[in-house]
């Protein structure tokens, strides 16, 4: 299989409440034991990069080996470019064969986020490419704490009338890289927005919410959750737990484990919620 636009995947996700996980990745060894992931629960996934790690391997060589790896995968997969905040770089992705894009002009006006949003509509729509935009915006450490804001129903409607994205990111309690209690969770404020905004909604930071709450989430919308930390973390520890090792039988056990993580993950969310 190739990577493909996962936009149709994400809406059928969408229509029948459950939802498709999204990986972030940072290195070559993490996207393939991703890939052996979705491949053992036997659904779609996408594999998320983000512009740093671009830069660290370089764009041209990272996007064409994830590609091959997809085009040598048993399931669909997206490539979808994570939390990118200049155009210019969602247009250099869309050229290389990323197959989805997230434009995130959450920290600007939404008048900017708007005018961006659209620039970026109209280049992925020509290219057949899926695009995701955050409104309101899910923090993390070291930012400014004015930054954060919970996405408000008004807005997410406005934004939607005018731009049309293929999915939103919305901000509604979860933090990147933290775990939040449960009643942190705005789950007043995501019905609200699922009742009023017909789009498929995606999770951020999801790494640290319970299983439950996750899958709570689905019946109000979210089609798309992103896991970054939960990964890492355990990659890190696999590598430290097995340093003695030679790095081939360390990386193999890195390997299973995060397959194992995926499968479970993967296979949780893919189930329709009632
Ligand atoms: P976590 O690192 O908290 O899982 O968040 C991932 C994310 O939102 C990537 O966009
Ligand atoms: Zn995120």
């Amino acid at each position: 299989m190739a990577v493909v636009n996962p936009a149709s995947l994400i809406h059928a996700a969408f229509e029948n409440r459950y939802a498709i996980a999204a990986y972030n990745v940072d290195s070559l060894d993490m996207a393939m034991a991703v890939v052996r992931g979705g491949e053992a629960a036997n659904v779609p996934i996408l594999i998320q990069i983000t512009v740093d790690t671009l830069n660290t391997w370089g764009w041209e060589r990272l996007t064409h080996m994830v590609c091959s790896l997809g085009a040598s995968s048993e399931i669909p997969i997206g490539l979808h470019l994570d939390h990118c905040k200049q155009v210019k770089d969602v247009f250099r992705a869309i050229d290389l064969g990323f197959t989805s894009v997230m434009y995130d002009g959450s920290t600007l006006d939404m008048a900017l986020n708007i005018q961006n949003t659209l620039k970026v509509v109209d280049y992925a729509r020509l290219h057949n490419v899926m695009i995701e935009a955050e409104l309101g915006h899910v923090g993390r450490e070291g930012e400014p704490l004015e930054w954060r804001t919970v996405t408000s129903v008004e807005e997410a409607s406005e934004f939607y009338a005018k731009t049309h994205v293929d999915c939103l990111a919305v901000a509604i309690g979860t933090e990147h890289g933290k775990q939040v209690d449960e009643d942190h969770i705005r789950f007043d404020r995501i019905r609200d927005i699922h009742r009023e905004v017909p789009v498929p909604l995606v999770l951020h930071g999801s790494s640290g919410v319970p299983n439950d709450i996750l899958c709570k989430l689905l019946s109000f919308g979210i089609s798309k959750v992103n896991i970054g930390t939960e990964l890492r973390t355990l990659w890190w520890k696999c590598l430290l737990e097995n340093q003695t090792r030679k790095p081939r039988e360390a990386l193999s056990t890195m390997s299973k484990t995060l397959r194992d993580y995926v499968n479970e993950k993967s296979r949780l969310l893919s189930h329709p919620v009632n």
